[in-house]
């Protein structure tokens, strides 16, 4: 980053020290990853430079010969990854992405059943403090005892309230969904199918888990997460729905693409193609499963009854500790992930009673099961000695030799 530092010292010095941060900290917030350095290049091109408003071939600007083609290769590779009958890829974000399809779709004050926020569901799936809230009437189901989604109660609030879109999908819920069964209430209510997969869309991808796309009307899905793309998403949906869909993200929301990501995320495509991602996710798939099992080991409460996915949900509430106490100690150790609310949780959304982690992030570093094991001691330990300076700092020089051992971005020049 030669030019960087010469031009701003002072951003350059923040990109490293973050770098550092990544290289040194054991990453397990189940929303983040590392992409490779092919994604990154793609990112910090030239295409950078363009605006190309409208869609290949109807552009409202001149010079979009390549930019065309660039967006016609990620469009191709998602079709072949997801089997999609037709796919957006202009969204800037998994927000936008969501806000997009709801105006594609719907009018202002129809009615939206998806699931609740405490069971797992995302801000973006009608949270009071969203924009989305006041727009549209948002009803919400739950999980039963068993960490199931209830789908008897599920298909009587969709019989009593007649939402326009039932919509599947979680930010926070590690167990699989049955797609069939939603499909099967909304098609006797007459309302759309809309899957929000961002953050299993790898697990799809490398075919570990179910997917909706040839069952639901609409997918949605951030294209960073398992998926190792870069920050941004992508619209999913029946041919019967592109127009409407193309026109809610532009014009109907956006303006210009961002040509670069739209690139990055090509050759992410491209990645997840190959067979090795496959056997990436399944890694992450065994690593979470291998967490589950030693937490389960020491009296770890997981939430929803363990995992399917590459999540889990713990809540603390018999360890005595708050998710928030639980999320700084745990920083001090040098291990990252983030609280979280349980279901019905009683505590408030900034300190609540639980802490929510997942593997794609340490398995795209190499980490295997023993290596998770040893995660998961160094979390207990830390956590029964949240009050000890001396027992986190022997833990952090734990996770400094242990992520030594699982280099990242050796290659990458400072
Ligand atoms: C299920 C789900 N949908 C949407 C989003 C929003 O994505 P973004 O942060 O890219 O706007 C997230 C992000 O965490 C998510 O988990």
């Amino acid at each position: 980053m030669k030019n960087l530092a010469t031009t701003d010292p002072q951003i350059h010095d923040l990109i490293n020290k973050e770098r550092d941060r990544q290289e040194k900290h054991l990453e397990l917030i189940p929303s983040e990853n590392f992409v490779s350095l092919a994604v990154m290049e793609a990112l910090g091109s030239v295409l950078t430079n363009k605006y190309s408003e409208g869609y290949p071939g109807k552009r409202y600007y001149g010079g979009n010969e390549y930019i065309d083609q660039v967006e016609l290769l990620a469009i191709d590779r998602a079709k072949q990854l997801f089997g999609a009958e037709h796919v957006n890829v202009q969204p800037l974000s998994g927000a936008p992405a969501n806000i997009a399809v709801y105006f594609a779709l719907l009018e202002p004050g129809d009615t939206i059943l998806g699931m609740d926020l405490g069971h797992g569901g995302h801000l973006t799936h009608g949270h009071p403090v969203t924009h989305m809230a006041k727009v549209f009437n948002f009803v919400r189901y739950k999980t039963n005892a068993q960490g199931e989604i209830d789908f008897d109660n599920l298909r009587q609030m969709a019989l009593e309230h007649k939402p326009k879109l039932i919509l599947a999908g979680f930010s926070a819920y590690s167990r699989n969904l049955n797609y069939q069964k939603f499909k099967a209430i909304a098609d006797e209510v007459g309302a759309y199918t809309m899957a929000d997969i961002a953050h299993i869309a790898g697990l799809i991808a490398g075919k570990q888990l179910e997917n909706p796309v040839p069952i639901f009307d609409v997918v949605t899905t951030t294209t960073h997460k398992t998926l190792r793309g870069p920050r941004g998403a992508m619209i999913m949906c029946k041919e019967k729905l592109a127009k409407q869909i193309d026109k809610g993200v532009f014009p109907g929301l956006q303006g210009g693409p961002h040509d670069n990501n739209t690139a990055a995320k090509a050759v992410a495509f491209k990645e997840a193609l190959e067979p090795e991602f496959q056997t990436y996710t399944k890694q992450i798939l065994l690593n979470a499963k291998a967490m589950e099992l030693e937490f389960k080991a020491r009296d770890y409460n997981i939430c929803f009854g363990g995992t399917d996915n590459h999540l889990l949900l713990i809540d603390l509430t018999n360890k005595q500790i708050t998710g928030k106490e639980a999320q700084d100690t745990l920083d001090i150790a040098g291990i990252t992930l983030n609280k979280n609310a349980v279901p019905d949780d009683p505590r408030g959304p900034m300190d609540p009673s639980g802490i929510r982690l997942g593997t794609p992030a340490v398995t795209t570093r190499g980490m295997k099961e023993p290596e998770m094991k040893l995660i998961v001691e160094m979390i207990d330990r830390a956590l029964t000695n949240k009050d000890k300076p001396e027992i986190l700092d022997q833990i952090r020089g734990s996770v400094i030799e242990l992520t030594a051992k699982f280099p990242l971005y050796p290659e990458l020049a400072r």
